[in-house]
């Protein structure tokens, strides 16, 4: 049920979505478990997903991108994640995390340097904020960035960093002043090819396993002082509000885990029987049905707001924060709460292998935790409605 009556859906839109369906049935499906098991980064479907505009669907056209609104870019993410969550974080992360923030804040010469390639599928983009003591704390970054006449000379450790093993470029944050924190802190664009970067060993993970996460190191990276991102200290701005709209597409990856695991529920509720009746026409299996359903549309709805908040903000300024993370906390809870319920409404059947079940758990946890920690968009939403910040 995507198409409520109150976010009426453009022709554009559906066709979009049906292709994304489309797409994720015929050729990702079919990988999904064997690059689960494997861990291996599935390029081949990411290139064609690029070739199809996924990439960069809010990027206009102009920098190779399908120029469409963040509503068609959470629709096609949707159907992605249904099918496979490690693909959708890689296309979650070229488009939002990484393409969004340069079209925001770069200048022309980046954005057809370094959004086109990313747009057009030809190239992987990555973000790197965390570093191994600076997580949910993020304004307490140890790396620097030294200028150097025309260059900036790059040194620290980044973990956690998606498509980190495979990357072409990255959005890196780095401090130029420790003595401002957060107001010290500037945003550079860096090639993975520069002399100094060194990609640390790939992350064993729970989930999300076919998309690679790794530390990158930089060691005496010289870049042009050109790849600067923004001003000088406007690196933390830069990463927040890039990370608004990250947060609309992990929302939108949970929301796809958790419509799969339901619908793989609800077939399964009505099919097995148990004490001469099918198990759905037991309350204790029904009753989750009807929790599992009702969460999940209300996550579309935050969504969906979301996006629309998002849109409405590239014309009229102004931040969509507390949309962004009220449907981040609302839709990862609701992927672990439905995923969780799907395995045990699947029994044995659930915990084996054999089936997607147990895939989608694994894969729901990671929502709550990174672009944000649950912990961390009650601290936001908290301080806004309270007026703290
Ligand atoms: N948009 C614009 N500006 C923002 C902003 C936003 N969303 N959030 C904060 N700011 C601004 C504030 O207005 C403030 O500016 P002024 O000083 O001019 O008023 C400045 O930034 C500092 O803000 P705070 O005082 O609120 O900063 P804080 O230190 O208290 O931290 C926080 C705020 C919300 C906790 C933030 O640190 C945060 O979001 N932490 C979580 C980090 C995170 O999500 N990391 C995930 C990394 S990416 C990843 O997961 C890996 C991957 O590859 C997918």
């Amino acid at each position: 049920m995507t198409d409520l009556p109150i976010y009426p859906l453009t022709t554009e839109h559906k066709m979009l979505r049906d292709a994304a369906r489309d797409f994720a049935q015929k050729e990702i499906s079919p990988i999904a478990a064997e690059f689960d098991e494997s861990g291996e980064f599935p390029h081949a479907t990411i290139k064609k997903m690029g070739a199809l505009g996924f990439m960069g669907i809010e990027v206009p056209e102009e920098y190779g991108g399908a120029g469409m609104d963040c509503l068609s870019y959470v629709l096609a993410l949707e159907e992605i994640c249904k099918v496979d969550a490690a693909h959708g974080v890689i296309m979650s992360v070229n488009n939002s995390l990484y393409c969004h923030g340069i079209m925001q804040f770069g200048t022309e010469e980046q954005r057809k340097k370094f959004i086109t390639p990313i747009a057009t599928g030809e190239a992987i983009g990555a973000y790197s904020l965390t570093e191994p003591q600076s997580g949910s704390d993020a304004g307490t970054m140890k790396s620097r960035a030294t200028r150097d006449g025309d260059f900036y000379v790059l040194n620290g450790r980044k973990s956690w960093v998606t498509s980190g093993p495979v990357a072409d470029y990255f959005v890196v944050f780095m401090m130029t002043d420790p003595d401002k924190k957060q107001k010290g802190v500037s945003a550079f664009l860096v090639d993975g090819k520069t002399k100094g970067i060194v990609r640390g060993k790939k992350e064993p993970k729970l989930g999300i396993r076919a998309s690679a996460t790794s530390e990158i190191i930089f060691e005496d990276c010289r870049i042009p002082a050109e790849n600067r991102l923004g001003a000088e200290g406007e690196g933390f701005k830069i990463a927040m509000t890039v990370l608004d709209a990250g947060r609309i597409g992990i929302a939108t990856q949970a929301l796809g885990i958790a419509e799969a695991a339901y619908e793989a529920a609800r077939q399964y509720a009505g099919q097995r029987e148990a004490f001469g009746q099918p198990i759905g026409a037991f309350q204790g299996t029904g009753f989750k049905i009807a929790d599992m359903k009702t969460r999940i549309e209300a996550s579309r709805l935050l969504i969906y707001n979301a996006a629309i908040a998002k849109e409405k903000s590239k014309e009229a300024g102004g931040r969509y924060s507390i949309e962004a993370s009220m449907a981040k906390l609302f839709a990862s809870e609701t992927a672990m709460f439905v995923t969780h319920q799907s395995v045990q409404i699947h029994g044995g059947m659930g915990y084996s292998k054999e089936l997607p079940v147990e895939r989608y758990f694994r894969d729901a946890k990671i929502t709550e935790i990174y672009e944000g920690t649950s912990e961390i968009q009650r601290l936001v939403i908290s301080r806004i409605e309270l007026g703290l910040k």
